[in-house]
């Protein structure tokens, strides 16, 4: 199925935000990482002008970067909206207020617009769209997905999620997914049969609780570790 620009909502978070939900360490940011439906975010740019070694897959990067900023403008008051009201399933500590929100929202999604052309130049920004990568195996020593697996169940399958982690798997030897919450800030369907399935194959699984909550009861990431 083609990916229509306008069925996506871009909405990127910042670096530190990505440090946080991964609990990313130094030794972390000293690998190769890859991004997996990292939209708009400004990790890339953060990570690669830190020297770190990241690339980001999306199919959003098929298009320019003046279609993703006219896209980000006709949605981000939607997003606002959408926030303000339900903004009780949110903790509004490490982000204070909706206006902080916005704030750090389009300071992330402009950091990632100028690094694009560099990024799409260097590679670093790839359109691809899991759950198939080209990459050849144990190309990158951690995948990170943020806000695409779990938060999407209502949209994406098990079968989605199985898939997409294995191929992460294949390509990575570590894979991070945070959160673990669907859309509405309830548990995702999902997490428990992921987390069988991939026992089961004889992968290391596991939850961790992290140091980052926006979403209310959202502060733990699932790691799936090749043995
Ligand atoms: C809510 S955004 C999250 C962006 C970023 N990871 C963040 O947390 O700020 C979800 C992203 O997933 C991307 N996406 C959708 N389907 C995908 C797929 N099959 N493979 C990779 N990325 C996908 C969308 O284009 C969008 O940029």
């Amino acid at each position: 199925m083609a990916f229509e620009l306008s069925s996506v909502v871009p909405w990127g978070r910042s670096y530190a935000e990505y440090v946080a939900m991964f609990a990313l360490s130094d030794e972390d940011l000293k690998g190769r990482i890859l991004g997996c439906g990292d939209g708009p975010a400004a990790f890339n740019a953060g990570l690669t002008g830190r020297g770190g070694s990241v690339v980001s897959v999306d199919p959003l990067y098929a298009f320019s970067a003046g279609d993703i900023r006219r896209r980000i403008a006709e949605t981000t008051p939607l997003i606002m909206e959408q926030t303000r009201r339900n903004v009780h399933e949110f903790v509004w500590e490490q982000i204070r207020s909706i206006d902080e929100l916005a704030a750090i929202r389009s300071s992330a999604m402009e950091a990632f617009l100028a690094d694009y052309p560099a990024g799409i130049e260097e590679g670093r920004y790839v359109a691809e769209s899991a759950p198939r990568l080209s990459f050849p195996d144990g190309s990158f020593g951690l995948a990170l997905v943020s806000h695409l697996l779990f938060l999407y169940s209502d949209h994406l399958d098990l079968r989605f999620h199985i898939d997409t982690i294995t191929e992460l798997c294949r390509v990575c030897g570590e894979v991070r997914v945070f959160p673990l919450l669907k859309m509405g800030a309830t548990m995702s369907p999902h997490v428990e049969p992921v987390m069988d399935h991939f026992s089961r194959v004889g992968y290391e699984v596991g939850t961790v609780r992290v140091a980052y909550e926006y979403q209310r009861g959202g502060n733990q990431m699932l790691r799936v570790r090749v043995r």
